[in-house]
């Protein structure tokens, strides 16, 4: 998956990168995820919440519908743009910023975006990834920093920053929004939820949520995998076979063959998850985990080319989706679609939500202490 050596955004990132470009990004990237550098997004993650639940009460208070996406996705985008970037995005308060206007940018849907995007497929070495070139210059401008972290050159450093914005805002916006659905739709998880992040906030006491207390919340975790069960942003993952492989008599992968993963296939396999259509955290508590087979739930894939991002974006999705459990009740609006009915879009790569998801958000009472 590259648009070949003409593009240096579109095949030096480490996403699209083979070795030996691959093991040499991979490696200086990595620093950037470490468990230090990731506590320091904690005031961040602070911030950008409690932003997130001014402005939701600000659109309950004009009476508009919700907009559960674009709203999940503000937040996303500023977190993941001002924590790697060291660069200010306010969309999350403001509804736009120069970094949402990008993100807004990736997900229009035209003709040319769409050959774009299947020439990578199918004629790597044809086309430009024309998205990226498109906004070189405002990349230039938010490497600056990493450049004196990693002591890269200014093309790979442009590709990195470019796959970290695309790889870390939808993803982590979608995983949010169908959480919030789903919550909406769950009564019975949703308050199993609430009970164990007011019993948290309640211990806080008047300290705020932090990296440490939400990370060993077993349901909030649980709801967050489920989550990602169902709707996995990446619902397919691939590899190039480096020798022949027999997997029995009638089917032998020749070496070189590239291999496509149906991870959402197994996510939704009865064999593997009962009633897969349910939403159930259950399955995902400590002790029920035991039953679920290895390599049958790869939501950030496996191995040694899994999600760099695994740690930062559950961060992001445990702040956001506890501050919204704890500050409002999550109802479905009469006669908008069932989860299970809900349109996928059609015209991107990943596995995102197809239509607007609007969810009524009633406030609940402060927490007394
Ligand atoms: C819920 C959010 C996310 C999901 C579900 C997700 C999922 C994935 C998946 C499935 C892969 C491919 C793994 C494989 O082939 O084994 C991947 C790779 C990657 N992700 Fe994520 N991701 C998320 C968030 C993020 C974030 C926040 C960032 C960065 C800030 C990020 C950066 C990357 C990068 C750079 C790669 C390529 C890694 C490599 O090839 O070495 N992701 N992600």
């Amino acid at each position: 998956m590259s648009s070949g050596k003409g593009d240096p955004i579109g095949s030096l990132n480490i996403f699209t990168a083979k070795d030996p470009n691959w093991t040499y990004v991979r490696k200086r990237l990595t620093v950037v995820f470490t468990a230090s550098k990731l506590r320091t997004m904690q005031d961040l993650l602070i911030k950008k919440s409690d932003d997130l639940i001014e402005r939701l009460t600000k659109e309950i208070g004009k009476g508009d519908l919700i907009q559960t996406r674009q709203i999940c996705t503000d937040y996303t985008s500023d977190v993941v743009g001002e924590s790697a970037f060291g660069i200010s995005s306010e969309s999350t308060r403001d509804g736009d910023s120069v970094v949402r206007r990008i993100t807004r940018e990736f997900g229009a849907f035209n003709l040319h975006r769409g050959l774009s995007w299947s020439s990578i497929f199918f004629f790597p070495e044809l086309f430009f990834l024309a998205v990226m070139r498109q906004y070189r210059h405002q990349w230039l401008l938010i490497v600056t920093i990493l450049q004196n972290l990693l002591e890269m050159s200014e093309d790979l450093l442009v590709a990195q920053a470019a796959v970290f914005l695309f790889g870390g805002f939808d993803t982590s916006g979608s995983v949010f929004t169908f959480t919030i659905y789903e919550l909406a739709h769950n009564h019975d998880a949703q308050e199993r939820l609430y009970k164990e992040l007011e019993e948290t906030k309640k211990q806080l006491g008047d300290k705020d949520f932090d990296l440490k207390s939400l990370e060993e919340l077993p349901y909030l975790n649980a709801v967050i995998k489920e989550t990602l069960r169902k709707y996995p942003p990446m619902g397919w993952l691939d590899r190039v076979a480096t020798k022949e492989y027999q997997i029995d008599n009638n089917l032998t992968i020749p070496a070189g063959s590239v291999i496509y993963v149906n991870t959402v296939g197994m996510h939704m396999d009865p064999e593997y998850f009962p009633e897969p259509e349910v939403y159930n955290p259950n399955r995902f508590l400590p002790g029920n985990d035991k039953s679920i087979l290895p390599y049958t739930f790869m939501p950030f894939g496996d191995g040694p080319r899994s999600c760099i991002g695994l740690r930062f974006a559950k961060q992001v999705l445990r702040f956001g989706i506890a501050k919204v459990c704890l500050n409002f009740k999550m109802e479905p609006i009469p006669k908008t679609p069932k989860p299970h009915e809900v349109q996928i879009d059609k015209y991107g790569l990943l596995m995102m939500p197809g239509e607007k998801l609007s969810v009524n958000l009633i406030p609940r009472p402060p927490l007394s202490a």
